[in-house]
């Protein structure tokens, strides 16, 4: 969702700002632009809707020297997707060129202020507002660009990471940070700027994550100075990257998503390596080792999240309450933040998020915390907001997610919500050595059998044919697969526009069942364990009421294998492992039926990978 980049230096400006907007491309944008001053200080600003290829396209005729740039995908937040509304914005002197991300709040109140005093606007943007209060104030008080940041930001309420170039001063980026991303990275005599490190991960390893209400000043041949909204100098904390140019790649798949459902065997491995140790015996998570005393001494788990992690914080609800019989609420985050939540230091709050940059997810923690509770993060970002803002969490390791669809990130994270109910369970005396060694032994070979769930491929495929004109869709799925139903669906609908509800496969004769006829296919979740015989009723029903039906069910199944149209079967593990290897066939049916759509599986319509406003 919007994507900064910004470079200083003596590189080709032009070229590392779109490559930078490429890369960025995953988070979900609908316009984007460019703001490049020329060695002699002329401020050019190009914009354009649609992709950043036409972006490019729209500047192949334009003047690209530079000395420093700034440059934005755009996801629009206020007024429509046009070139106009595209960043960066210029101010009513041209004197200064802004780019966004994030949501101004007040930017009405502001806007009416700024009009009075004659400064006339022409976009429907929030961040016009900002750029517009920012060279305001430099007039009015005849102060630097860096004073009038300040002030400006302390009239500001909302979300925002920012990157402001002036006319005449090629040789400086000032950037700020509030709730929003924002990350430097350092080089020799050149310093790149972005809302994650992806663009510049090529050119240095060495990065600044600015921190809420800090100002960066970048400045040639001069070293990184960070400010607070109070003028002080703060401490300039340089991170080692642990990222490589291929993980950002394809690697010889068509889409990321493709890509990332069959890294999973060794994505797991990774979220496995020293945490699943001496054969499986012993659960090693430093965040709960560090912490024994507060989950020893919970009451109460509560969960937030949204989305795809929502589904994973449910399994976790399941988990956690058979392995640890510990109550588990589970909220989605942006109702959480809204409703009065009852929470205190006997309870301990688990944030999940892929990125670590949801903004209701981010808002939730900061309610939890406020109200005591012990907060415990689950990211896969390094670096991102939400590690920050946790007091104690796991990264779920499984590299950088491209995709806007979740899918290495969801079983990434059920693994490590695995972990932590055992290691807890064990802590608490709810688990016993054997239980341990036992499902540990099992976790162990679950890269293996992830391996084997991947050879429904073809198959699955050649499914995906029949169903791609399906209008509607059923996932059904009970106990521990109820939650990777849900997942089935959000999966199918985001990418293929197909419209997809997930269910409770019991719950579905309150409701539901009369939407079932022969164009209603459902797929059923139904892995052998206790619920199984319940389930196979379900089945019944609804193939007596003509709806075709994809079952997938545990090597050796026999009664739903009968009734059901189709049969995808996956190896046998013991139940509460099932999501990890149920969840992969549904993705792989989304993922094909998209493509037979010609659906941009990658960057679905309207959707973005990193949520940062509200
Ligand atoms: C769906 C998907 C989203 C995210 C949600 C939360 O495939 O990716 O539903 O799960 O936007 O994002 P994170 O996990 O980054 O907080």
């Amino acid at each position: 969702m919007c994507g900064i980049v910004g470079y200083l230096g003596g590189r080709d400006v032009y070229d590392i700002l779109i490559k930078g907007l490429h890369r960025l491309e995953y988070r979900g944008y609908d316009s984007a632009g460019v703001a490049l001053e020329t060695p002699e200080g002329k401020l050019n600003v190009y914009k354009a809707m649609g992709k950043v290829s036409n972006l490019e396209a729209f500047c192949r005729d334009k003047d690209l020297r530079a000395s420093v740039g700034i440059a934005h995908t755009r996801w629009a937040t206020h007024g429509e997707p046009s070139d106009n509304n595209a960043h960066p914005h210029y101010s009513e002197d041209g004197n200064l060129a802004l780019v966004h991300n994030g949501t101004i709040e007040n930017y009405k109140v502001l806007k009416d202020a700024l009009m009075q005093h004659g400064v006339s606007f022409h976009t429907e943007t929030d961040t016009e507002v900002l750029v517009q209060l920012i060279e305001y104030i430099k007039l009015t008080n005849g102060c630097t660009l860096i004073e009038a940041v300040r002030e400006a930001l302390g009239q500001v309420q909302g979300a925002y990471a920012i990157a402001v170039l002036e006319k005449g001063h090629p040789e400086q980026i000032v950037a700020a940070r509030k709730s929003s991303p924002l990350v430097i990275g350092i080089g020799e005599d050149e310093f790149f700027l972005a809302s994650d490190a992806t663009p510049f991960v090529e050119y240095t390893k060495e990065a600044v994550y600015v921190k809420d209400d800090e100002i960066a000043v970048m400045r040639r041949g001069e070293p990184l100075r960070l400010l607070n909204l109070k003028n002080e100098e703060t401490t300039v904390d340089v991170t080692e990257l642990n990222l490589s140019i291929s993980q950002l790649e394809k690697g010889g798949y068509p889409h990321f998503m493709l890509k990332e459902i069959f890294e999973q065997p060794a994505t797991l491995h990774d979220c496995l390596r020293g945490r699943v140790v001496e054969h499986g015996r012993r659960i090693v998570l430093a965040g709960v080792m560090d912490n024994e005393d507060k989950f020893r001494a919970a009451k109460r788990i509560v969960i937030v999240a949204c989305g795809t992690s929502w589904h994973a914080g449910l399994l976790g609800k399941y988990l956690i309450q058979e392995l640890c019989h510990l109550p588990v609420e589970v909220e989605y985050a942006s109702e959480f933040r809204y409703n009065n939540p009852v929470i205190g230091p006997d309870d301990i709050v688990i944030a999940i998020s892929q990125s670590g940059e949801t903004a209701d997810t981010l808002a939730a923690i900061q309610i939890a915390r406020q109200k005591g509770a012990f907060v415990y993060g689950i990211s896969n970002v390094v670096g991102s907001s939400i590690p920050r803002e946790t007091h104690s969490g796991t990264y779920i390791h499984v590299g950088p997610e491209i995709g806007v669809a979740s899918t290495k990130a969801f079983t990434g994270q059920v693994l490590v919500l695995t972990l932590l109910a055992l290691a807890v369970g064990h802590l608490r005396g709810t688990v016993s050595d054997q239980q341990v060694a036992e499902l540990g032994g099992w976790i162990l070979r679950l890269p293996t059998l992830v391996k084997e769930v991947l050879k429904l491929d073809k198959k699955i495929k050649h499914l995906s044919a029949i169903y791609t004109y399906a209008r509607n869709f059923l996932y059904l799925g009970r106990g521990y697969n109820y939650p990777t139903a849900l997942e089935g669906a959000l999966k199918l609908k985001e990418i293929s526009y197909i419209h997809a509800e997930g269910y409770p496969a019991a719950e579905m004769k309150h409701g539901p069942i009369a939407l079932i006829d022969a164009d209603m296919p459902s797929v059923i979740v139904a892995p052998s364990d206790h619920l199984y015989d319940k389930i196979v009723s379900n089945v019944q029903q609804v193939k007596a009421r003509g709806g075709s039906i994809i079952a997938i069910v545990s090597k050796g199944d026999t009664e739903i294998s009968k009734i059901a149209d189709h049969v995808l079967e996956v190896p046998v593990v013991p139940e509460c492992l099932t999501p990890i290897i149920t969840s992969i066939p549904m993705q792989l049916l989304s993922y094909y039926i998209a493509i037979n759509k010609g659906k941009d599986v990658d960057m679905p319509r309207n959707l973005a990978k990193s949520v940062t406003v509200e």
